[in-house]
């Protein structure tokens, strides 16, 4: 089985979505072939290490990159001598029709203090012939005399605009039908993360070629924050027994219930059109005492409803 993962990973800077800083910069880098050691920052699947393959696949040429590349996982090669020993054997070695070789570093941000000191001091020792280039989750974790030796090249997850995007270049090559909808789902359910989207797009599309909002949440185990309001709503207008419903059906699907009362928390607190903001510290109290009272043995639906007459009573 071919992973989509790899399968739908951009080989040319043209197809690398959104991060349009970044990417200018890597192509203004490869045109004038001057390359910088770099730190490549950002969250989880948005193309850093993408983006650094790709630069070496334009600097070097599709036959001749892989021959003035490595990339070495720092997760996997924890050990300092083991790092060395790789770098060391890389950089001895002229670089082919290049000027200098590239030495990826993923994950960087987990190496040791002391593994990142002996990388700065190999970082001096080989710029005759190597560009280091990290790629990390949390720029901070990265040692001041290190950072201060590399160009910072930030990405960010991706819009909404960018996912859709890639959904659809996915979905026109497998043959996916995916609606409005499910694009959203799988925009909310990935949070811009590209590699966590294609793998669950993957393991759906396995089932059936029409993606649907529903089997994306229930799939990807997190609650569809859309039914959530649309229930809150209901109660809030006064509607109880519409929330109830509602709220009967997502509980049906299988969701644990302190999953549940946390997003309530999270909607309640982070959206303006459900309760109004001067009554919101008296429902949160409500919530939390129905939080309470599950942790102590109380029957969760109950006491879920039991808020949910509560809300009905409170002004939107
Ligand atoms: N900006 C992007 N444009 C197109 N595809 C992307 C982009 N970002 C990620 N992808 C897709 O997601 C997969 C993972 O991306 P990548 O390995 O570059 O993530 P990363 O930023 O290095 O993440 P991590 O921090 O976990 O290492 C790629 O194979 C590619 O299919
Ligand atoms: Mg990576």
């Amino acid at each position: 089985m071919v992973l989509w993962v790899e399968k739908y990973r951009p080989s040319s800077f043209k197809d690398i979505i959104g991060q349009k800083e970044s990417v200018d910069k890597l192509s203004a880098m490869v045109s004038k072939k001057e390359i910088q050691h770099m730190i490549l920052s950002g969250p989880p699947g948005v193309g850093k290490t993408t983006s650094a393959v790709v630069l070496a696949k334009s600097l070097f040429g599709e036959n001749m990159w892989s021959q003035n590349f490595i990339e070495l996982n720092a997760s996997d090669d924890r050990k300092l001598s083991v790092i060395q020993g790789k770098v060391k054997e890389f950089a001895r070695t002229k670089p082919i029709d290049a000027p200098f070789k590239i030495i990826l570093f993923d994950e960087a941000d987990s190496l040791t203090q002391e593994a990142q000191q002996a990388l700065r001091r190999m970082m001096e020792e080989y710029s005759g012939t190597c560009r280091f280039v990290f790629s990390v989750n949390y720029q901070n974790n990265i040692i001041e005399p290190i950072q201060s030796r590399c160009a910072i090249l930030r990405f960010h997850p991706l819009t909404r605009e960018d996912v859709f995007t890639f959904i659809r270049r996915i979905a026109k090559e497998e043959e996916l039908d995916v609606d409005e909808q499910s694009m959203d789902a799988l925009y909310y359910v990935s949070k811009g993360d590209l590699r966590a989207l294609t793998n669950l797009l993957q393991s759906l599309s396995s089932v059936s070629k029409k993606i649907t909002a529903d089997v994306v949440y229930t799939q990807s185990g997190i609650l569809d924050a859309g039914r959530i309001k649309e229930g809150l709503k209901k109660a809030v207008s006064g509607d109880y027994a519409g929330a109830r419903k509602v709220f009967l059906e997502i509980m049906d699907s299988g969701v644990n219930i302190k999953e549940l009362l946390a997003s309530v928390f999270e909607i309640i607190v982070s959206s303006d059109d459900i309760v109004d903001r001067k009554f919101r510290s008296y429902v949160i109290e409500k919530l939390a005492e129905t939080d309470y009272r599950v942790i102590e043995g109380a029957t969760p639906f109950i006491q879920f409803q039991s808020f949910l007459a509560f809300l009905s009573t409170v002004k939107g």
